[in-house]
Formats: structure tokens, sequence, C-alpha cells
């Protein structure tokens, strides 16, 4: 029987996960183990069976027994034990939610209803290394993939609207403190009828800019906010975050002439799904309706929202959209810069798509491929 390991199911990627491979009866067909950096011999999570007491997560020799590792424990675990376990000579699967190998050359990033066909040579070739993308990219693909794959798009420039769920666990926390924050000190005025809304501003105003202010993790006020700044300058001038959108996108597409993609990426304060207003460049005038066709039959999970206020409130907001593995992509026309420009918003679940679901269904993909 097949063994798989699993590291780093207790964090908030790894719970997502946990949960959707709970939900789709995943935990059959193979033997779990399950690892800990922290808590050995302690309980795994409940998955419906029997399990045994966790394990270490660098004991080298029980991690080389797994034919396939699955990890959502993070960039500092894969850089130190994934090359000491392939130093010695484990060549079980690496699937991996951390971005450390997501641009060596022998490995893949995964998206399947985008590339399964990169992946399927992938295993073919007897690739390894599996790893799942950067959530805005991820996201944008799965909105997108209709255009894709007809080869419609020139070039792409997304301007985005990134969680708090993107930056971590306890900025998920701290924009809510921040929140907290802001409506205690804002409830008198709020009760007072007589207030106006330019007194309510002044005080929240006021409460931002305090020293005092919750902002241990994100380093300035997200609530009543936003910053245009996500991860590390580059020499580009693009931050990090905004690299990886051409970069990553055309890998897995394994596109052999790059399609550009690039933006400015935005943090705001929604707590873990991703927006991006888009501009499309199409290499070809194409009519409205086939566009709009295109992109809703991209995958089974994308879904046009109509170019209305009401279906848009309605489907096409974070609020909506949170929690569920729907990709909708809304406020699709052409825009005035002429016939090949299309504009477009779409809006996704960053620990579903963003990060646990592509590693869930590559884990199913590998364990087809060795059955
Ligand atoms: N880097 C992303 C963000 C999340 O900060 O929102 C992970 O892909």
């Amino acid at each position: 029987m097949l063994k798989v390991g699993f590291i780093g199911w207790r964090g908030m990627v790894g719970s997502v996960l946990m949960e959707r491979m709970n939900a789709e009866k995943d935990f059959n067909g193979y033997e779990a183990l399950f690892f800990t950096t922290s808590n050995v011999g302690g309980r795994g999570p409940d998955v419906g069976l029997e399990i045994p007491p966790l394990k270490d997560a660098h004991d080298l020799s029980l991690l080389s027994a797994m034919d396939i590792l699955v990890t959502c424990q993070g960039g500092d675990y894969t850089t130190k034990v994934y090359p000491e376990l392939r130093k010695k000579g484990w060549k079980g699967y690496w699937l991996d939610s951390a971005s450390t190998l997501r641009l060596e050359k022998d490995s893949i990033i995964v998206l399947d209803p985008v590339n399964r066909h990169v992946i399927d040579e992938g295993l073919k070739s007897g690739m390894k290394t599996y790893v799942g993308g950067n959530c805005t990219v991820s996201l944008m693909l799965m909105a997108l993939s209709g255009l894709y794959s007809r080869g419609l798009v020139e070039w792409i420039s997304s301007m985005t609207y990134q969680a708090a769920s993107g930056a971590g666990a306890n900025q998920m926390r701290e924009l809510i403190s921040q929140t907290a924050v802001l409506g205690l000190s804002a409830k008198p005025l709020l009760e007072n009828p007589a207030s106006t809304a330019l007194e309510i501003d002044a005080l929240i105003t006021r409460e931002l800019r305090k020293p005092s202010f919750p902002q241990e993790f994100f380093g300035a006020p997200l609530a009543a906010s936003l910053f245009p700044w996500i991860d590390r300058l580059m020499e580009s001038g693009q931050t990090r975050e905004e690299w990886k959108g051409h970069v990553e996108s055309n890998k897995i597409l394994g596109a052999k002439t790059p399609i550009p993609v690039d933006g400015i990426c935005v943090r705001v304060g929604a707590m873990r799904c991703h927006s991006q207003g888009l501009t499309i460049k199409l290499n070809k005038d194409v009519p409205l309706g086939d566009l709009t066709e295109i992109i809703g039959n991209g995958n089974p999970w994308v879904k046009v929202v109509p170019n209305d206020k009401e279906s848009t409130l309605k489907h096409l907001t974070p609020a909506a959209v949170s929690g569920t593995l729907t990709v909708p992509v809304g406020r699709i026309r052409k825009m005035i810069m002429g016939p090949t420009y299309l504009a477009g918003f779409t809006c996704g679940d960053q620990l579903l798509w963003g990060a646990a679901e592509p590693i869930r269904r590559i884990l199913n993909i590998v364990i087809e491929h060795l059955s």
C-alpha cells in the first residue's frame, strides 16, 4: 500500500487541506502518516481513520520511507528538509504549498484544471516535485483559463485586491482587531444621530494614526485603509508578488512564448478572498458574447457574473465567494481603448484554489499515476 506523509497539516493552509480531503473522503486507498515539528507522539487530525501518533517531521529515515510527502509546513521547512532528503537518494513525490521550489527546473507548478497537460508530461518524464502556485496567479488563471486555452491573450494587466489571509493567520486576526478598535471608538458617535460623517471620519483618522493602533504584523493600518505593497522589492521596481504574476503564470502554462502579465498588487481588508481587476489585451477582435462564453466554459469552477449591479454585489465579492470553490468573473466588457481590450473582474478564495485545492488534487493525480 502507498505511504503518504503529511507535514504542516495544522497550519492555515494545512487545515483547509484536511477539511477538503475529509469532505471529499480522500483518506483511503493509502496509508497516511502525520508528522509534526513540535508535538511528536501527539494526536493527529481527525480523518475518520485510526492513525498512529504523530511522527517527527525531521526524521529523515521515516520521511524517506514515504512514497509521497505532502507539506504545507512553509518555506523554511522545505529549504531545510527537501535537499537533505533528495541528497539521501529519496525518490518519492514531494507535494508542497510553499514557494521555495516553484521555479526550480525540476519542479512543476500545479493547477490541474489549467495545466493538466504539463502535469501529465511531468509524471511521464519522471518529475517528482509538484508545487502549488502563488494564490493570485492561480486564481487569475482559473478565471481566464478559457481565454488562455484558446490562445487569445496577448498580455494581461492585473490590479489586485488581496486579502489578509495571504499575509498569514496573525494578519487575519490583526485586521479584525484593527476593525474592532475603530468600531469601539466610533460607537458613541454612531449612536448619536446628530453626529456627522465628517466627525466620524476625523475620529477614525486619529485612531488610525495613533502609535497604539494594533499593527504588529502588518506594520500599518489595513482596516479603513489599504497598502499597495506586497512582499519585497525586485530590481524591476515590481514587488515580488507582482513579479510572480508573469514568471509563474508562464511556467504553469508551459508557455513557449511568454505572455506578459503585470500590475500593481494591493492588500485590502478582505479576509480570505483575493480579487483582481483585469485589463486583457486580446490578439484579435472577438465578439463580446463569444468571449463571455469562452470564459464561462474555461473550467467547471469558473462562473460568469452578468455585468449588472445586482448580480455583481450578489456574486462577485469576497463576502459571497469566501469558503467556496467558485471563481466568478464579471464586469466583462470591451474597453474604450479598442475592440481588442477586454475588462474583467474576478474574485477567489485564496486558501482554496489559491493554496489547498491544487495540492489536494495533485495528491490524487499522483496516487492515480502510481496505482
Ligand atoms: N503572497 C500572497 C499574498 C499569498 O501575500 O497574498 C500567497 O500566495
